[in-house]
């Protein structure tokens, strides 16, 4: 399965109003056809990579940007998307409410979809427009430390999904980006806690953007210590029927996002930077095998 790093975002395939640019997006979807892969969609909405002409809106006028986007990608890619993430990280990192306008531009609060902490208009319109168009699609909303229940960010997304959910709202599952760190390893008890209180919300969950990056450079014991953490989540795939999906956020060390943004760390992926198999890689594939 492919999922696009950059080139389906917002800022990528609509620069200009009105003004769609598929080229890259399109070069993905051949890629995929041509190899018999399928294909997540990412993302619809989101505060981040967003156009400045959708910044300089209005807030009454982003609604009708947004149908149009997700209609004209939507139906370009009708029947080839195999999940879309309608909706990306749109809980504040605190867990206090949708990141919203009216915090501080710039800071991670900040988002152009929501007005208040609390008005989630936008967001269930994203999802209804997403199903009106694509009614196969699997739909989803994706975010990074959510991971593990009992967290404050964890259980506000969980509590938000669990409202959507009782009002009908078209939403098929949860995507845990699960960015993590080597050390302290994530919480694999609380990750599955988590899963387990999805299942019973009748939704699925999907491993989306796996990356677990270490303070480099990194040893053979703490490559060890990731494979086994890779190990972990492969195996809640394999135990979870609701959970059929794992994406790493990238092939190759080499072109990682993550020594861009978090300094001094990376080694997160399953190939080092000459492309040879580390021990995540091995682990993983015994498990599959
Ligand atoms: C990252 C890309 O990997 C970078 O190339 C880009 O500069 C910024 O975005 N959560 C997401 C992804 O949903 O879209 C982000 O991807 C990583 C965090």
């Amino acid at each position: 399965m492919l999922v696009a790093e950059n080139v389906m975002k917002f800022d990528a395939i609509e620069p200009t109003q009105g003004i769609f640019n598929f080229t890259k997006a399109d070069t993905l979807m051949d890629y995929a056809e041509a190899n018999n892969m399928k294909v997540r969609g990412h993302a619809l909405l989101w505060h981040s990579q967003v156009p400045n002409w959708v910044s300089a809106l209005p807030y009454s006028e982003r609604e009708a940007a947004l149908q149009n986007h997700i209609d004209k990608i939507l139906t370009r890619y009708r029947g080839k998307i195999h999940s879309w993430d309608v909706v990306n990280e749109v809980i504040k990192n605190d867990g206090s409410g949708l990141r919203n306008d009216n915090e501080t531009p710039g800071t991670s609060d900040y988002s152009v979809w929501a007005d208040t902490p609390t008005d989630d208009s936008l967001i269930k319109e994203a999802f209804y427009r997403a199903n009106a168009v694509d009614p196969n699609a699997r739909l989803f909303i994706n975010d990074y430390s959510i991971e593990v229940m009992g967290t404050s960010k964890a259980d506000a997304l969980y509590n938000k999904i669990a409202g959507w959910v009782s009002q009908g709202v078209p939403i098929d599952g949860v995507g845990f980006q699960s960015h993590f760190l080597q050390s302290p390893a994530p919480n694999i008890t609380g990750i599955r806690n988590n899963i387990q209180r999805y299942v019973a919300l009748g939704l699925e969950v999907q491993f989306t953007e796996v990356d677990i990056r270490i303070n480099t450079p990194a040893d053979a014991s703490e490559l060890a210590s990731q494979a086994e953490i890779y190990g972990d989540l492969i195996q809640i795939v394999l135990d979870y029927s609701n959970v059929d999906t794992f994406l790493v956020w990238g092939v190759t060390d080499k072109y990682s996002w993550i020594p861009d943004f978090f300094s001094g760390q990376g080694a997160a992926l399953l190939f080092d930077e000459a492309y040879a198999p580390k021990p995540a890689y091995n682990t993983l594939k015994n498990k599959l095998q």
